[in-house]
């Protein structure tokens, strides 16, 4: 590969505005007049109006809307494209007669989603640049015509990516994947969210986010051993459960985040998504500074040292947060989460009991490490010191073992180095610098079928997630727990304590790994082509196609709105409830990835999928929905399809945390498209409810969430009081009248998080329609 590109970067566009942002918290400091948390400088200092904003409000943090302008934009292959085929058409025109032709902010685009893992790097790639090329090549069209960074297939996972070349401490970025927090490393607030919040950011649109609370992490110790910072958020994500951070920033603070490697910080900040967190950062530290300067940036690294000089990098002292949670890193030890939660957290020294008691083989199938969440120099050269360990005792892996680099930077770097001979030495297949496994482009030959175990460095667990089998369980460790267990291809081994037989009738035990934090020599950039250059002016000459008879690309048509524009009352139609959906329901669960991601640009197809792994909690089968007009059944998109075809507008009933898991936005446009307007739920995950309003859809909270079992299939609900919520009119609330099948009438009361801004969106069909109709 050639390595002309120089690692130096232009910092122009990358370097926070700081003068600008500590002026604007000036002003902030002035209204509030308090100690502040550092996820509240950043937050705060990125607001347009602080008065407007901040002023009059007694409590802000889980109250008050806040208006902001991010500084940054990523979006991923699988998320891109609505961005491009429907949300940037309308802008077009008005970007031209605006004389903006490009976007508002800098925007990259990452391919990194639509590269399947079949059987080493170079082929698979190959492969799925052909069959991915018409979406390969509208993206990039796009790219150009709007002057956004394009990073090819190959050239990594768009957090490492972010990492490496974008993030900068007290940055505000959005970014269309929920594990966009990764930037968080650098001790910036990146925050995971649905394409249209991104559109806001793109066209200038204010973004609103509901000022989250600021729950405090206070790290004192020391790690030792095997423990990593992944063990860090295993064990945290235990205690907090998948909720616990929902509607909070996670900012970690104490004398234990001093030792942590910039990387080792994003791979905590990577998993505060798993506990539903808005995001996670950390005061800037030394290592950032290192990894800085290592990766190309010294002037933001100087920038940054001045920012903090004047106290904008850290919490102010007496700063106060919503809740502090304690943990002692000198005792935090390995720990392996799962199968299909990221909260199901066991020491490993409890795992291999916890494996006998739930009756489960003593064996796993294959150890992957890698993705986004753990592929850094430090996690690749502490695994091949494993893999040096074990080829000098001869022993190679017991279980198929592969390995997904996070970027062309980290695979030529730990190339050069010999890292990745030391892992190919021992049985490792090397993929491409791509999602791969992780999102469920792992076409797996060794075991399609059947309850097997398989161990991961990845962040997310939930079923059929890796391989499309339901009856994979995935646990999650780090990636040298995950590497030193496949050479014993046991659950229960635990490399701290337990050997390996060798032939000789000697028995082999690891030493604790070490590696390290940047490389000595350097990164190498590795193959120069994947690079775009910084700031791409937009070319408007430049024509984006979709064929007409596109199976992967279609134009979306605008939602219309539900309500009915010669009535002065703002209340929904009827709707007939779909069905009423039982227990853990992910994004996975309403829009599956794997096999179903090439149609991410297609509604029409994409939506064939519609919560094709719910269960229906009136039979408790997967994927049965009743249409009880016909008193037939069918699968849910069959019904779903049904409903739409007889202009039957519907609703939804869902259980807690409704949405957890991805931005995933299609999880929001897929029920819209086939007519759904309001979901019911014991509670919502946050990036998943914001989607849902955007599309158009009331997300509706149940006071009592007992009212969940009262509602069935097929009954009629109807909104009394939401037109009293469009007026303004003080604590007014949405009552949901009920019919039921038998004709029974009941109200029940309900609880809404709708904001003056959202309410709009809801009247008008769709965000964008919003947007739309006032630019133009
Ligand atoms: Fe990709 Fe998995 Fe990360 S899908 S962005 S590697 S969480």
């Amino acid at each position: 590969f050639a390595t002309q590109v120089p690692l130096e970067k232009d910092c122009t566009s990358i370097t926070p505005p700081y003068n600008s942002l500590i002026q604007k918290l000036e002003r902030v400091r002035k209204i509030l007049n308090r100690p502040l948390t550092l996820a509240e400088k950043i937050l705060y200092s990125h607001i347009i109006d602080p008065e407007a904003s901040l002023s009059g409000n007694g409590r802000i943090r889980g109250e008050a809307y806040l208006q902001l302008r991010p500084e940054r934009v990523a979006m991923q292959d699988a998320s891109a494209h609505f961005k491009t085929v429907e949300e940037l058409r309308p802008f077009r025109l008005q970007f031209m007669s605006a004389g903006l032709a490009q976007c508002d902010v800098p925007t990259s685009i990452h391919c990194d989603h639509l590269i399947q893992a079949i059987d080493g790097a170079e082929s698979d790639l190959k492969r799925s640049i052909v069959s991915n090329q018409e979406v390969f090549d509208f993206l990039q069209s796009a790219a150009q015509k709007y002057g956004i960074e394009f990073w090819a297939p190959g050239s990594g996972i768009i957090h490492q990516i972010v990492l490496e070349n974008y993030a900068a401490p007290g940055m505000l970025m959005l970014g269309t994947d929920s594990h966009t927090p990764n930037a968080g490393g650098l001790g910036m607030l990146a925050i995971g969210v649905g394409g249209a919040d991104a559109v806001d950011a793109m066209t200038g649109t204010p973004w609103e986010l509901k000022a989250p609370k600021v729950i405090g992490v206070h790290l004192t110790g020391q790690m030792n051993g095997w423990a990593t910072p992944k063990d860090l958020i295993l064990h945290l994500a235990g205690k907090l459960t998948v909720r616990g951070g929902t509607g909070s920033i996670l900012e970690y603070y104490g004398p234990g985040v001093a030792a942590q490697s910039c990387t080792g910080l994003a791979t905590i900040a990577n998993m505060g998504a798993e506990v539903g967190a808005t995001t996670s950062t950390f005061p800037y530290s030394k290592n950032m500074r290192e990894y800085l300067k290592a990766t190309g940036r010294s002037p933001v690294a100087a920038a940054a040292d001045k920012a903090a000089s004047q106290g904008f990098l850290s919490a102010d002292e007496g700063a106060e947060y919503d809740d502090v949670i304690e943990i002692n890193l000198s005792e935090l030890e390995p720990t392996i989460n799962g199968p299909f939660t990221p909260d199901l957290a066991t020491p490993i020294s409890q795992f291999g009991k916890f494996v006998k008691e739930q009756g489960w083989k003593d064996e796993f199938s294959a150890g992957l490490i890698g993705s986004c969440t753990n592929s850094s120099y430090e996690d690749m050269t502490s695994v091949a010191d494993l893999a040096r360990q074990a080829k000098a005792a001869r022993l190679t892996t017991k279980v198929p073992f592969l390995c997904t680099p996070g970027s062309e930077q980290i695979r030529a770097t730990i190339e050069r180095d010999n890292v990745t001979s030391a892992l190919e030495d021992v049985g490792a297949l090397v993929l491409a610098n791509a999602c791969g496994p992780c999102i469920g482009q792992w076409k797996r030959t060794d075991q399609k079928e059947g309850e097997n175990a398989i161990l991961t460095s990845f962040n997310r667990n939930f079923k059929s997630r890796n391989d499309g089998n339901a009856k994979t369980m995935n646990f999650l460790a780090s990636p040298t727990i995950v590497t030193a267990m496949a050479f014993s291809g046991k659950l229960s081994f635990n490399p701290m304590v337990d050997s390996i037989p060798l032939p000789s009738g000697e028995e082999f035990k690891f030493k604790a790994p070490s590696g390290q934090d940047l490389p000595t020599n350097g990164f190498i950039p590795g193959d120069n082509s994947y690079y775009p250059s910084p700031s791409p002016a937009p070319r408007p000459e430049v024509e984006v196609v979709i064929k007409p008879d596109s199976q992967r690309l279609e134009v979306l048509q605008p939602f219309t709105s539900p309500f009915d524009a010669s009535s002065d009352k703002l209340e929904l139609p009827p709707l007939k409830v779909l069905l009423r959906v039982r227990g853990k329901c992910t994004t996975d669960h309403i829009s599956a990835a794997g096999p179903w991601l090439k149609y991410k640009g297609h509604l029409t197809n994409i939506s064939e999928n519609l919560l094709i792994t719910a269960i229906n909690d009136e039979g408790g089968e997967m994927n049965v929905a009743f249409d009880r007009d016909t008193n037939t059944s069918g699968t849910i998109p069959e019904v779903a399809k049904r409903f739409k075809a007889r202009q039957q507008p519907w609703a939804l009933v869902v259980d807690d945390n409704y949405g957890e898991g991805s931005a995933r936005e299609h999880a929001a446009l897929q029920p819209r498209f086939y007519g759904c307007h309001m979901i019911l739920a014991r509670s919502f995950a946050r990036i998943h409810e914001t989607n849902l309003k955007k599309q158009g859809v009331l997300p509706l909270w149940f006071t009592d969430k007992n009212d969940y079992s009262k509602i069935g299939s097929g009954d009629i609900l109807e909104t009394i009081g939401l037109s009293d919520v469009f007026a303004g009119k003080p604590d007014a609330s949405v009552t949901v009248k009920v019919t039921k099948l038998d004709g029974t009438v009941f109200e029940i009361p309900t609880k809404h998080t709708m904001s003056a801004d959202q309410l709009k969106w809801l009247k008008a069909g769709s965000a964008l329609n919003y947007i739309r109709s006032i630019k133009n």
